[in-house]
């Protein structure tokens, strides 16, 4: 029988929580820094992977958009998009649904289209390269207003077949899912899908304005749901997926041991659960090392791995028909190894 390592190592899953400039790895950030001659106030890759000690959220975002701020050109999107592909490719990744922020470069002078074309062309070689299939997902950022969430909205029209759904992320206590209530309203009618992170930090009082204001598919973290009964039932019987993201919330201080996650209440409340990496390049691991770690803090069987595989796809923004084809690739998996 093969180990846990491997069955995790092994199965077909989907990505669903990950933002892309989360996934800006220190070797690559000191390449693109060069070529687009900035400084970087680190002298090296230990350095920078170093300070990566976070008291929270805040703390967080403050170093990530930092990072995030030497991404200028096509090709610097380009090759973050194809690295971080190339890399859950390799951890048998099937499909993945990329979080960008584009307020963050935008603000910056980058335009809108840098992103999206130098993004949807890493999309299309890797399809190409290794099969991978993406979607991408922009976020506003909440700490921002609303009207510039519209000027954003505005730019992503002309990108309807590039872009899936609109999200909701950054600073979340201070901004309730409340503020953005227009802009999805809008999004909505424009076509475009929508998530939200939701009950990260903040209360469980978010992620039931996420569901009933901004109407999202599903909810990103959404760990704080345990402190609302009526909304754990609600999100079990509508089969909400929440994207859980278990070393990011170790890492941000979120929750404390691994042992005590929500997410093994999450699962024995019959909630809709995925497992997903969130910012992989600040938090010290990849989708697979983020299985690995509740699988042993849980003693889950390889039937549960099976299931948070399972639910990776049929949470997925993908159509019916390609959310059988890879499930059924899970249970193939499952006949042989499981
Ligand atoms: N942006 C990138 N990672 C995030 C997180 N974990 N929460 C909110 N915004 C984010
Ligand atoms: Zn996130």
């Amino acid at each position: 029988m093969i180990s846990m390592e491997d069955f995790i190592r092994g199965i077909p899953k989907a990505e669903l929580h990950l933002h892309i400039e989360g996934t800006f790895e220190p070797e690559l950030m000191f390449a693109v820094a060069k070529r687009n001659n900035i400084r970087l106030r680190y002298g090296s890759v230990q350095e920078i992977r170093a300070a990566y000690e976070f008291t929270g959220l805040q703390d967080f975002l403050d170093i990530y958009y930092e990072g995030a701020g030497i991404l200028t050109t096509e090709q610097d999107f380009y090759d973050l998009t194809l690295a971080y592909l190339r890399k859950a490719r390799s951890q048998n990744v099937l499909h993945s649904e990329i979080f960008c922020d584009p307020q963050t470069h935008t603000a910056r002078g980058v335009k809108f289209s840098t992103v999206m074309e130098g993004i949807h062309r890493a999309i299309t070689d890797a399809a190409e390269e290794s099969g991978i299939s993406a979607r991408l997902i922009i976020c506003f950022l909440r700490h921002l207003d609303e009207s510039a969430a519209m000027e954003t909205l505005d730019e992503a029209l002309a990108y309807k077949d590039r872009i899936t759904a609109v999200g909701l992320d950054s600073t979340e206590i201070g901004h309730p899912p409340s503020k953005f209530r227009g802009v999805f309203d809008r999004a909505r009618g424009e076509g475009f899908l929508t998530v939200a992170h939701a009950g990260e930090e903040g209360p469980a009082e978010y992620i039931r304005q996420a569901l009933d204001l901004l109407k999202v598919s599903r909810i990103d973290h959404g760990i704080r749901c345990l402190d609302d009964t009526a909304l754990i039932d609600e999100l079990a019987r509508r089969r909400i997926p929440l994207t859980v993201c278990p070393l990011s919330n170790l890492r941000l201080r979120v929750t404390g041991a691994m042992e005590s996650h929500p997410v093994g209440e999450m699962m024995r409340r019959g909630l809709m659960v995925t497992i997903n990496s969130d910012d992989p390049a600040y938090f010290g691991g990849y989708v697979n090392e983020n299985y690995l770690a509740v699988a042993r803090a849980f003693n889950m069987t390889r039937e549960d791995i099976g299931r948070l595989a399972k639910n990776s796809f049929t949470a997925s923004f993908l159509s019916g028909r390609e959310k059988d084809r890879l499930a059924a690739k899970v249970d193939e998996y499952m006949n042989q190894y499981g």
